[in-house]
């Protein structure tokens, strides 16, 4: 890949000097600083940290997709070699039955704490021991019987049980403006048209793991989490414990796109083990337990309906979608949210629906709703455009709306147009002949396509402590979580620019739930987040210092709460905005696709480390491409379990697979935020899929509306 030339379109996020003081550090390369213990086996992860007479847990899964526990059979396993304990639904410690936490009520916690066995997979037991080894052994000696009833773990579209919810992720499930069937009737133009997406799993390359001993009165917690306060709070909920008294450390994470936001069995199971045993007890998940101990993306069935006049211009728009959650906890993957802020119409409609199945229970992956929403809508708007006998950009740029079309609210900023602008000039787009099926390369169909992105930005409270340190060094603390992301650098640079010292000279210390509240890594909101709070600290101990204040042995510290600041943002449509572009080559002999090269352009804040960032919005790409082609766990519906619950049989996008992906972005600061920052953890991903879908078409003709997209469906 080579490198873009980022400098060219970010003129004056790059490297302007403040006033002859010291030189910027937002805006310029930084390697991250923890690359060199990452890349060593220096960094320690959730499973790394040793103690003395640590304890190993090994979690035991249901068999069956629905019933109840009739007998755990574990005299057997007890007599074996290092067996501690077996933990069950009549011996476990008892949790709060009422349990929520910072995503609300939450039944997915009560492990061992009932005989309801609500899917396959759902943990049973654990059993503990001397070593990790030992504990699988007898595990896997340990007889339970069920009861079992009757399940249903098929999800189709039109399901019978079908309903819509009050709400579907931050907003309604439902939303109406005008009168959609009219509206369509009067339409020159209708697409109607239905899409489906797979089950996806988040596979971070780092599994959950926690350990966790008491010390002394305080349960001290290493767990791999994309918010430390939050699970340290959500714990303590759950054991009905004094919040002060749990301590929570999560120094590196090795990914986490939503399935680490979270308490999960692994840490739930740890604390019981190391309550009852008065030993450290660590449990770490297999990557076969991933797949149904910590969420995954509900498969998706969609059905798009635009009416539109021979211009373009949409008149009609009607967006609704099914997904599953379980029985256990309602989780709406919210897809049809996509629109209400994107396109316009008269008529306009958007409807989640749900159905409770014998499954286990979904939860937010990387670009919730966005991810499967986009493929819908942007691929709908290319049959749009195809049928209008119009260029797909042009299409849009007919149905840029003047404010939110569902809020009414002003733009916050919307450089979608300008995205796409660079992103055709930059692509090559004007020489596309727009009839498909006419490219060949050899034995390949060759095509291209194009889609939008976006994805909400905002900000949530943080509070941060900045230390000007005897030495002339400073330390930050905040309880920020580094995903991958590069948190640790980004909060560097944008405290080095606030106290104007280079950034060489600033420590940033993370993932300790004592540094105090502050926003998960999720939402697209954490740096954003944890930075404002950041910034406010490093400005007024800057303040005090440049006062002449004496540094005495212990440093000065400076702590800021964002709390006001962030409550006081005012009402507007506040989104990142995106043009990605794909080119596919498709060999109509074997089925198989190509994607040749990648392009995103991107309008999502300021850009605090374009190394980083760049890095980011690259990996939501592929996600995008990964789950165009690649991403689908497939549920056998007899038994209620997943046929492919390892990365053997869940393909996700190799290295040979990721073409060409250039990536690059626009001047956007953001005006209502400190440094102008938006987000960029999740819009990578958003419309990327439907833009390889859409090349697909355009190389073959045929229009593929189910993902991923199979070498078996294009044959
Ligand atoms: Mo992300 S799905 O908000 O962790």
């Amino acid at each position: 890949m080579t490198p873009a030339t980022t400098t060219a379109v970010t003129t004056g996020t790059t490297t302007a000097t403040t006033a002859g003081l010291a030189p910027r550090a937002v805006g310029t390369p930084h390697v991250r600083r923890e690359g060199r213990d990452k890349v060593t086996g220096t960094a320690r992860y959730a499973a790394d940290f040793p103690a003395d007479g640590l304890a190993h847990g090994w979690i035991v899964v249901s068999t069956v997709a629905r019933g109840r526990i009739r007998s755990v059979d574990d005299i057997a396993a007890l007599k074996m070699p290092g067996v501690l304990a077996v933990l069950h639904h009549d011996n476990a410690p008892r949790l709060k039955e009422d349990f929520a936490g910072t995503f609300g009520p939450d039944a997915t916690t009560q492990v061992l704490q009932h005989d309801r066995v609500p899917y396959a997979g759902w943990p049973v037991a654990c059993v503990v021991a001397e070593t990790p080894e030992q504990a699988r052994e007898a595990a896997e000696t340990l007889v339970v019987t069920y009861d079992t009833a009757p399940h249903d773990a098929d999800f189709r579209p039109g399901h019978p049980d079908a309903y819509t919810p009050e709400a579907a992720g931050m907003g309604p499930a439902r939303t109406d403006k005008g009168d959609v069937e009219a509206e369509l009737a009067a339409s020159d133009v209708v697409v109607d048209a239905r899409y489906t997406t797979a089950e996806e799993h988040h596979n971070p390359m780092e599994p959950h793991a926690a350990m966790a001993r008491w010390d002394a009165g305080r349960l001290e917690v290493v767990d791999t989490t994309q918010g430390a306060y939050a699970t340290a709070q959500d714990l303590a909920r759950l054991f009905g414990l004094d919040p002060a008294s749990v301590h929570l450390r999560s120094e590196h994470v090795g990914g986490g796109f939503g399935c680490k936001a979270q308490v999960r069995p692994h840490l739930i199971l740890a604390v019981m083990a190391t309550t009852l045993l008065e030993r450290p007890v660590r449990i770490a998940l297999t990557r076969a337990q991933t797949f149904t101990l910590i969420g995954h993306r509900s498969p998706t069935a969609q059905r798009v309906r635009l009416g539109a006049g021979t211009d373009g211009r949409l008149r009609a728009l009607e967006h609704t979608s099914l997904s599953a959650t379980s029985t256990v906890r309602d989780f709406v993957e919210p897809s049809a949210t996509y629109a209400r802020s994107m396109y316009d119409a008269n008529g306009h409609r958007t409807v989640h629906s749900v159905v409770r199945l014998d499954v286990p229970t979904p939860t937010y992956m990387r670009a919730p709703g966005e991810a499967p929403g986009s493929f819908a809508m942007e691929c709908a708007l290319d049959e749009l455009a195809e049928r209008c006998g119009l260029d797909p950009i042009v299409l849009r740029t007919r149905n840029e709306p003047a404010a939110g079309p569902v809020s009414g609210l002003p733009f916050a900023g919307r450089r979608l147009l300008d995205c796409f602008a660079e992103g055709a000039r930059r692509f090559g787009w004007s020489e596309r002949d727009p009839r498909p099926g006419v490219r060949r390369d050899g034995r390949w169909l060759v095509g291209t396509g194009t889609a939008a992105s976006t994805f909400f930005t905002g900000a949530f409270p943080a509070t941060a402590a900045v230390t000007a340190c005897a030495d002339g060094t400073f330390t930050v603390r905040i309880t920020a979580a580094d995903i991958g992301t590069g948190a640790r650098t980004a909060l560097a640079q944008l405290a080095a620019d606030a106290l104007e010292v280079p950034e060489d000279r600033v420590h940033v210390l993370i993932g300790d739930s004592d540094f105090g509240n502050a926003w998960l890594a999720g939402g697209s909101m954490g740096t954003r987040s944890w930075g404002w709070a950041v910034m406010l600290a490093a400005r007024e101990l800057r303040e005090r210092l440049a006062l002449g204040a004496d540094i005495p042995a212990d440093g000065i510290t400076v702590r800021s709460d964002t709390e006001q600041a962030v409550r006081a943002l005012a009402a507007y449509e506040r989104h990142a905005y995106g043009a990605q572009f794909a080119e596919v080559a498709v060999d109509p002999g074997s089925g198989e696709i190509r994607v040749r090269r990648m392009l995103g352009i991107f309008a999502a804040g300021r850009i605090v480390n374009p190394l980083t960032a760049r890095s980011q919005l690259t990996g939501g790409m592929i996600w995008g491409l990964s789950m165009a082609l690649h991403e689908e766990a497939v549920r056998d519906t007899a038994s209620g379990s997943l046929v492919n619950a390892d990365l053997a049989g869940y393909h996700i996008a190799a290295h040979a697979d990721v073409p060409a992906i250039e990536v690059d972005w626009l001047d956007d600061a953001d005006p209502d935020d400190p440094v102008g920052l938006k987000g960029i953890g999740e819009i990578g991903t958003v419309g990327s899929a439907a833009a390889v879908a859409n090349a697909v078409w355009h190389a073959t003709g045929v229009r593929h509306r189910d993902l991923p997209i199979r070498p078996d469906r294009v044959l």
